[in-house]
């Protein structure tokens, strides 16, 4: 696989979840026109699905090429928590074949996309459920692999995972307590939980391995990517 395959609303929420892959130009309107006409209006006849789904996936290999080294073949369930439309776990599931993948997301688009810092108040999202699933079976994940629970609504997966991935959402967009005591619970002496947050060294009083693996200067956020294992409390 080079490029994903996807339905045209899936593009309109990965360049919400990923605002890199819209052109200077599509920036530019965004500016002038504002975000909710942009989010409602210009992604829906203005899109050029196809091209979203080379970029996302070469977006998404890049990523991969960052906690590569953390995932082995005795990895095999899968926990992500805020992953889009789930363009991460496919390359995953190319490298590494027959994982579970489970998936915690929200089932709606805000009216206004902010990207800010919510802390504890986490009420922004842009995902669609329904698509997610249709964009990962398109794309070469089996229906056996999947389970999508919506944060919102339902009762979240109880079981012990082996890595645990979020890139631009916990401790990114949202502060990490509000799952905090939820990833104590699915979390055993191995579990590696990798994300993106905006204050790495607070980690280092939350779990007893915090490495720094990747730091991003170039965004609003300025975030850093940390593998964490084993909570001290
Ligand atoms: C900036 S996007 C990042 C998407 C993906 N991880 C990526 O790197 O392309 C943040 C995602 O977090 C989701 N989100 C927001 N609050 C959440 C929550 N409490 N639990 C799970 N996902 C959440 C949003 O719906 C959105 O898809």
């Amino acid at each position: 696989m080079i490029f994903f395959n996807l339905p045209k609303d899936a593009a309109r929420l990965i360049v919400l979840q990923r605002i890199e892959l819209i052109s200077p130009f599509f920036l530019r309107l965004r500016k002038f026109f504002g975000r909710y006409l942009f989010s409602n209006i210009f992604t829906k006849y203005f899109l050029n699905s196809s091209l979203i789904g080379k970029k996302y996936f070469e977006v998404m290999l890049k990523e991969f090429s960052t906690i590569e080294k953390f995932i082995d073949s005795n990895d095999k369930s899968f926990l992500s928590i805020g992953g889009g439309m789930g363009g991460l776990e496919l390359i995953i599931n190319q490298t590494f074949k027959n994982n579970k993948y489970y998936f915690i997301e929200r089932n709606y688009v805000s009216k206004k996309v902010k990207y800010g810092w919510g802390g504890m108040v986490n009420e922004e999202a842009y995902n669609n459920l329904n698509l997610q699933k249709i964009f990962l079976e398109m794309n070469d994940m089996t229906k056996d692999q999947i389970k999508i629970f919506d944060y919102d609504k339902d009762n979240l997966p109880e079981k012990k995972f082996d890595v645990i991935i979020s890139l631009l959402s916990l401790d990114y967009h949202y502060d990490f307590n509000i799952y905090a005591e939820y990833l104590k619970k699915v979390s055993q002496v191995n579990t590696k939980i990798i994300f993106d947050t905006i204050r790495a060294e607070y980690f280092k009083k939350i779990f007893n391995k915090v490495e720094i693996i990747g730091s991003d200067t170039n965004t609003v956020h300025k975030s850093k990517r940390i593998i964490c294992s084993q909570f001290l409390s």
